[in-house]
């Protein structure tokens, strides 16, 4: 039998440098918001999307006539055309678009992924397309949570441990360290009401503060997106689009699945 593929979770951008791995797929996760409306800009019909580390580089793009989408704290930038809301992503907006992306978080994660086998972007929305892509290429795998400024997240963790739990039931792979463990202990508990659990997040407190937290049960939907986005030559496209998912996912639109 051949040798079982380690899962690693990273916690935070701040440990990334650490968990970096040429040969690996990387999954970037940012439940609240940013992946959720990557997944969502694709399945609408964004053609590419161009992530930007700065509000500045946003700006500049905006004055060359791109359609922006950039938040800092939560809050659109007052240049931008959308802000970070998956809803801002509908498919009058982006269809066939070029977008050019920058938050808080998750593009910042995006970005220091860079010089790995592959860098695929994760959410509940697209993670049985997810699965069966990282089964298929047979790779080391980090699951990077992008948290928030450094900060340890809930829902990135769940979420970790929900594809954790996928890929070890597949059978090829293995836990090799701690924080897989600990995101599957979590994943374990929360799974059985995710929005309850998700109460106690941060993230979730600070989207309601600013009255942007209608996106919550979208966000933890799962396969609403049957689709890969990679970032590959400074853009993120789809890598894989699963037309038929639904044949292989029965269950797909249940919570927390
Ligand atoms: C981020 O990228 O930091 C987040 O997704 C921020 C947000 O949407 O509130």
């Amino acid at each position: 039998m051949s040798k079982k593929l380690p899962i690693e979770v990273c916690f935070s951008p701040a440990m990334y440098h650490r968990f970096h791995n040429d040969e690996a797929i990387v999954v970037i996760v940012d439940i609240l918001r940013a992946t959720s409306a990557i997944c969502t800009a694709f399945m609408n019909g964004a053609s590419q999307i161009i992530p930007v580390q700065t509000v500045e580089e946003a700006r500049e793009y905006k004055q060359k006539g791109y359609l922006v989408a950039a938040e800092r704290d939560g809050i659109k930038c007052d240049f931008a055309d959308l802000g970070n809301s998956p809803f801002n992503f509908t498919k009058e907006v982006v269809h066939n678009k070029t977008l050019v992306y920058s938050t808080t978080n998750g593009t910042q994660a995006i970005l220091m992924a860079e010089n790995s086998y592959k860098i695929v972007v994760g959410a509940f929305l697209n993670i049985s397309a997810l699965t069966e892509f990282i089964v298929s290429h047979r790779r080391p795998v980090v699951i990077f949570c992008a948290g928030w400024k450094d900060r340890f997240s809930l829902e990135d963790t769940i979420f970790a441990g929900a594809l954790a739990e996928r890929l070890l039931q597949e059978g090829q792979f293995t836990t090799v360290c701690d924080s897989t463990i600990a995101s599957l202990d979590l994943w374990s508990i929360a799974k059985h009401d995710v929005l309850a659990y998700i109460e106690k997040a941060a993230q979730r407190h600070r989207l309601k503060k600013n009255g942007l937290d209608d996106v919550l049960e979208y966000c933890f939907t799962s396969d609403l997106a049957p689709l890969v986005p990679e970032f590959s030559n400074n853009v993120l496209v789809v890598e894989k689009y699963c037309e038929n998912i639904n044949n292989f996912y029965p269950n797909v639109n249940k919570l927390g699945n």
